[in-house]
């Protein structure tokens, strides 16, 4: 099983919504996905109708009881080959409730590891607060999706994340395949041009050659809680997620269909 991450300490820059849309996108093409939510706010949870504030089985359980069977820990969605692990809003009392207790970086790996011959492909998403369910996201991984907004600010929010991951990696003792995905481009504002050319100045050999453009029917599919790939599969904004998963996973995609 191949795990992807997707992170970033800044909030609304498309984290879940790159979650959904590459993990549908390879359901649809028959791999067998897991989606991961590590936020406490849960809205990888909610967008397909579960209640954060409610879920009894989930990643909040993985930390609580180690060990738990797969069905005890994952659900359904609508669709077909696509499983999610729903996140508790419990989650966020994690880092105090665990305190120092040794190994607890590494829960949500050992969970991933324990259920590898269920999936082809784990995406987690992770919260934008860096601690410890960020940090289990990154040990958990073997790629790092890193989406950044082009808007002004784009920059500062991820010289911090960068930083981080530098630590992070130095503690797990191993580099971190991390790739830097702008997203919400907008080709017509000034600070979208100039965002994106700050990002390829500063990071030229982590950034991705695709970018995601700012593309409505991302909200619009939210809004009625189904991928944007089940509704959309030809807006802008899903081929644009196509191209990435091609260059994330060469062969995913056939050639023709990648354009
Ligand atoms: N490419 C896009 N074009 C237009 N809207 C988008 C795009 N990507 C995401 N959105 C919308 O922007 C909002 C924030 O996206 P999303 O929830 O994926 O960000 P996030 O990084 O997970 O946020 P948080 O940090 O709060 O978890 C959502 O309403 C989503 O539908
Ligand atoms: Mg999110």
């Amino acid at each position: 099983m191949r795990v992807i991450a997707v992170a970033n300490q800044k909030g609304g820059v498309g984290k879940t919504t790159t979650a959904i849309t590459l993990g549908t996108l390879l359901a649809q093409r028959g791999r067998r996905v897991l989606l991961v939510d590590m936020d406490p706010q849960g809205s990888l949870t909610s967008y397909f109708r579960y209640e954060p504030e409610q879920m009894q089985k989930g990643v909040y359980e993985i930390f609580r009881r180690p060990g738990l069977s797969l069905q005890r820990v994952v659900v359904g969605t609508p669709v077909r080959g696509l499983a999610l692990m729903p996140a508790n809003t419990a989650q966020a009392t994690l880092e105090r409730q665990l305190g120092g207790r040794p190994g607890k970086g590494l829960v949500l790996a050992q969970a991933l590891h324990r259920y590898r011959a269920r999936f082809d492909i784990a995406l987690v998403d992770s919260p934008p607060v860096l601690g410890l369910l960020m940090v289990n996201a990154l040990a958990a991984c073997q790629q790092l999706v890193i989406p950044v907004e082009t808007d002004f600010m784009a920059l500062s929010g991820l010289e911090r994340i960068m930083s981080s991951l530098t630590m992070v990696s130095k503690s797990l003792r191993r580099p971190l395949d991390a790739r830097i995905l702008p997203t919400l481009y907008d080709p017509k504002t000034r600070s979208g041009v100039e965002a994106l050319r700050q990002i390829y100045r500063r990071y030229p050999q982590q950034v991705m050659d695709e970018v995601i453009p700012e593309d409505p029917k991302f909200r619009e599919a939210a809004r009625q809680h189904q991928p944007a790939p089940v509704l959309y599969p030809r807006s802008p904004g899903v081929l644009a997620y196509e191209r990435v998963l091609a260059r994330l996973i060469p062969g995913v995609i056939p050639t023709a269909e990648a354009g």
